[in-house]
């Protein structure tokens, strides 16, 4: 993610509608004007001009968002999101700078012409202003935030739609939704501790997790997205929905609690987070596993026991003991459901023990117009179990959101 100087541009009369608004195309003029204006404030206006190549736009996606008037002045940001071989893709915010409320939105898709019109790779020169390439799909960004490196799964173009795993799980546990959602921007990252992030000693909390997101947000130039957590990462989502609300569109609680831990819960997670540093992750992982799937999953679907065993090996011992404790010592979210003002869905497999579907229902039923999806044949784990159905139930929501 690289991001461009920002301008201030006026809006002009002339732009405006009968109405005497600024109208749709005058926005993508605007957007162009603000590209230009950038180039002139950093790497100078004749950039491609002096590679011998030609930024073309291939697609452009605007959303509009609010109405603008005759001299309003607007900060018009551009980050570069992609960047591939002949390509890049740039966001463009444009705000008023009196009350900061956002005007409208743009991706940009550009691909890089030769005088003759072939695609070519983007020159180096060019390319040191866009910054490095994106990392092939699958292939984790890296984010760096507050001293630790946050493994990303980016892929695709759309409304952002942020998955957050839960414990003992990576980024993988998404895996068949980061495939099957291909209408959306998938952004799902490894919770610091997890995975292929690294490891902190200490300091985990659900705060901790919520803000590292809310960093990861940042980098990736997404001002709001769909918040999607399994279990602990519906915890963090709660987090989210109390400081930095602004932040969600819509949520999707999976598997999930707003309950803090009982008495005897919380001394369970000291007795694991010891287990873990003293024993290894696997020794929790595999006392963990009989709660975590359906009673017929071990016989009918190894291959999810053993994608939850790879998950259990891949995660240090310190930020299993971290989650852990960070679960111990959460906060009751009970009194936030009911101010929940965002579009909710809420999923829970039939056979889940560790947030059951009663629990669920109580949860549906206490959030101001939530939805509730029961997965059959699916324990703690529908986003692996049932991976269809499950699918199935956000794309439903996402679209209905769209
Ligand atoms: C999870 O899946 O994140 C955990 O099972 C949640 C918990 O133990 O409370």
């Amino acid at each position: 993610m690289t991001a461009l100087p920002t301008v201030e541009l006026t809006v002009f009369p002339f732009e405006c509608d009968a109405f005497g608004h600024l109208n749709h195309a005058s926005v993508l003029t605007l957007f162009e004007r603000a590209r230009w204006e950038s180039l002139a404030r950093g790497p100078g206006m004749d950039l491609f001009d002096r590679s011998g190549v030609v930024p073309v736009v291939r697609k452009a996606t605007v959303e509009y968002r609010a109405a603008a008037l005759p001299r309003d002045v607007l900060r018009v940001e551009t980050v570069i999101t992609h960047r591939g071989t002949t390509s890049w893709t740039a966001r463009q915010t444009a705000q008023r700078q009196s009350d900061g409320a956002v005007i409208a939105e743009a991706e940009i898709v550009f691909v890089c012409l030769d005088r003759v019109g072939r695609p070519v790779p983007v020159p180096e020169e060019v390319a040191r202003v866009l910054g490095p390439r994106t990392p092939p799909a699958h292939e984790p960004q890296r984010i760096e935030v507050d001293g630790v490196a946050l493994a990303v799964d980016v892929r695709g173009e759309g409304l952002p739609v942020l998955f957050v795993h839960g414990f003992p799980f990576d980024r993988t546990v998404w895996r068949h939704q980061l495939a099957a959602l291909s209408r959306w921007r998938r952004i799902a990252p490894d919770l610091r501790g997890a995975g292929d992030s690294t490891a902190p000693a200490d300091g985990y909390s659900m705060q901790r997790y919520a803000d590292d997101l809310v960093a990861v947000l940042d980098a990736l130039g997404v001002r709001q997205a769909v918040v999607c957590g399994l279990s602990m990462g519906g915890y963090i989502i709660f987090d989210l929905l109390r400081r930095h609300a602004s932040r969600v569109r819509a949520a999707v609680l999976c598997g999930t609690r707003p309950q803090p831990d009982a008495e005897e819960t919380r001394a369970s997670r000291d007795e694991l987070a010891a287990l873990a540093m003293e024993r290894g992750t696997e020794a929790v992982g595999e006392r963990l596993l009989p709660r975590l799937v359906a009673a017929a999953t071990p016989e009918d679907q190894p291959e999810v026991v053993r994608q939850y065993r790879e998950m259990v090996r891949r995660m240090p011992a310190a930020g299993m003991a971290g989650a852990l404790r960070a679960m111990r010592d959460r906060p009751d979210s009970t009194p936030l459901l009911h101010a929940i003002r965002v579009p909710t869905l809420v999923v829970v497999g039939g056979e889940d023990r560790v947030s059951p579907p009663d629990v669920a229902e109580a949860m549906a039923a206490s959030i101001p117009g939530a939805r509730l999806a029961v997965i059959p044949a699916a324990g703690h784990l529908a986003p692996l179990e049932q991976p269809l159905a499950t699918s199935r139930a956000f794309a439903d929501f996402l679209d209905a959101l769209s």
